[in-house]
């Protein structure tokens, strides 16, 4: 693995809280500032929406299928879905993905698969996955009630060594409840508050790149790719 080499894993709390947005945005806002981004979606079940994203957001630097490697039918954990085919991927079959088409990238980004620790290859999931990277992961919630026990339990699962500089982006749901916000404020209790970024929604617009963000929105990535160091 070349020294200078970020990897970063974005997972979740579960499926639909934002991963492929967050993704997409980081991948632009990374290749609008010239630096060499690689991304990942190893792992599709249920369609290959999340890669095709990621493959827009590239502008062309790599093809769906190095993005996506492995998809399955089933609208399940990848896992799951890899089993009803019965096919099976390890995950040293994604590490060695990853790292072969990562060679002169400054930054690899890889998407899991619904939440940290949904079953992702036969073998593991997407922790299991951000070990074997030595990958920083980028922890997103939906910012609604109840999002406070699942930032906390997922951030509990995650490798002493990195749990504490785990950036955690809390994205505003559809539709605000009491808690959106006052969420970011009641996590600080327990996760360094630098560490939490939270993020308006995104029109369809400026997630497909035919927008430009704005300025505000540009701060919140770069303060996240800040914590990742990048
Ligand atoms: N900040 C946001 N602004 C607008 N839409 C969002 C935002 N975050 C999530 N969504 C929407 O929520 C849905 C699930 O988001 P997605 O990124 O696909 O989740 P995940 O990758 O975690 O499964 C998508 O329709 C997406 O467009
Ligand atoms: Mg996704």
């Amino acid at each position: 693995m070349a020294a200078n080499r970020r990897h970063v894993v974005v997972t979740g709390t579960g499926t639909g809280v934002g991963k492929t947005v967050l993704s997409g945005l980081l991948v632009r806002r990374l290749v609008r500032r010239g630096r060499t981004v690689r991304a990942f979606k190893p792992l599709c079940s249920g369609g290959r929406d999340d890669a095709l994203h990621l493959e827009a957001a590239l502008g062309g630097l790599q093809s769906l299928d190095e993005i996506n490697p492995w998809h399955f039918d089933a609208a399940l954990s990848p896992a799951l879905a890899a089993r009803l085919e019965r096919r099976r991927v390890d995950l040293a079959q994604v590490l060695a993905h990853v790292r072969a088409h990562a060679v002169g990238a400054g930054l690899v980004l890889v998407e899991g698969a619904g939440g940290l620790l949904s079953p992702l290859t036969a073998d593991g999931d997407t922790r299991d996955l951000l070990r074997r990277l030595r990958a920083i992961p980028v922890l997103v919630a939906s910012n609604r009630l109840g999002v406070l026990h699942d930032v906390r339990a997922a951030l509990a699962c995650l490798p002493p060594s990195v749990r504490h500089r785990t950036p955690v982006v809390l994205m505003d749901p559809a539709k605000a409840d009491a808690s959106t916000v006052r969420n970011a404020r009641c996590l600080s209790e327990f996760h360094p508050a630098d560490h939490i970024v939270e993020l308006p929604r995104v029109s369809g617009a400026i997630q497909s790149g035919a927008v430009a963000p704005s300025a505000a929105l540009n701060r919140r990535l770069d303060r996240i790719l800040a914590l990742l160091g990048a």
